[in-house]
């Protein structure tokens, strides 16, 4: 099996420049060597280009309360289009990030390969907003909402078409940061959530033998690993830091047993940004956990 790491250099779904350096982050605490480690064959296509960030628009304000829609649009197309590629070869797609928006990009391309996808969304927030439910216009925040099929239909028609995700094939994790309108889309919706306070009662063993289980029927499973699912204590370096977060070791459980349960297809890891943090501290922990994901044991 080949793993094929894509660099998304995105920023433009938030507003603190850095976290497009995220790729390379990663790539200097050891990535493709820490892959290498285990069986696999790791092949490094490099990053997305990206066009120049003009800093008066991009920290400036919103149109329609959706900052920067173009630019991620046109991210996104070019993104689902390496990742289709990737597949088509029959190779392991790996999406490192960037700013969560990428996921539009990311599994409008896993997509076209799946009838019916599941998605892990492992992360401190839902990132189920429209620009109406938005407090920040930051499309990060809107991603899954869109590939669900709802909000600006730029985003929702990425890769030429739309409804890439089913609502009941969702398992959120981490959730400890929720906006008014995404708790309500979450209830109304019925989506399998795992808080920080049932990651606590059950334990994250619990969580993922369930989440495994609840997932039977699909036929590909996405994991959209945002750090910030991760208390800022170990992973400072991201933009939308929440305290009470899942730690190291419990994600570390979390992968080893995503590994064995052999059920991910395809994978991005987002929201590393070096910018703001201590002496790559959080690229190394995320490397630490691509490292259990792709199946490094302890003894
Ligand atoms: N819910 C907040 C917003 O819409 C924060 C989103 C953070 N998303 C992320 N991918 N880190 O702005
Ligand atoms: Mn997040
Ligand atoms: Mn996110
Ligand atoms: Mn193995």
């Amino acid at each position: 099996k080949t793993v094929e790491i894509i660099g998304a250099p995105c920023a433009f779904g938030q507003r603190k420049l850095g976290v497009n350096m995220g790729p390379n982050a990663m790539r200097y605490a050891g990535l493709v060597e820490r892959i290498e480690g285990t069986e696999l064959t790791v092949e490094d296509k490099g990053n997305i280009a990206s066009p120049a960030i003009d800093m008066k628009k991009y920290r400036g304000e919103q149109e329609g309360g959706l900052r920067n829609l173009e630019e991620v649009t046109e991210f996104c197309e070019t993104l689902c289009d390496e990742v289709d590629q990737t597949i088509q070869s029959g190779k392991f797609p790996l999406v490192i990030g960037g700013d969560h928006s990428i996921a539009m990009g990311t599994i409008a391309g896993v997509k076209r390969h799946y009838d019916n996808l599941g998605v892990i969304w492992y992360d401190a927030h839902g990132d189920l907003n429209i620009a109406d439910s938005s407090p920040s216009g930051n499309i990060h925040g809107m991603p899954l909402r869109a590939l669900i099929g709802e909000g600006h239909p730029d985003l929702v028609n990425i890769g030429g078409y739309q409804n890439k995700v089913k609502t009941e094939n969702i398992v959120l994790i981490g959730m400890r940061d929720l906006d008014a309108g995404e708790k309500k889309y979450i209830r109304e919706a019925g989506i399998k959530t795992y808080t920080m306070a049932d990651i606590d009662k059950l334990g994250m063993q619990k969580v993922i033998d369930e989440t495994i289980d609840y997932l039977k029927g699909t036929d590909g499973v996405h994991l959209s690993l945002d750090v910030d699912a991760l208390d800022p204590v170990e992973t400072p370096g991201t933009g939308t830091c929440v305290p009470g977060g899942i730690t190291y070791r419990e994600s570390h459980l979390a992968m080893e047993m995503l590994h064995d349960a052999n059920i991910i297809t395809s994978m991005e890891l987002v929201e590393v940004n070096p910018l703001i943090d201590i002496n790559n501290k959080t690229a190394d922990q995320a490397v630490g956990l691509l490292g259990s994901f792709f199946g490094e044991t302890l003894l």
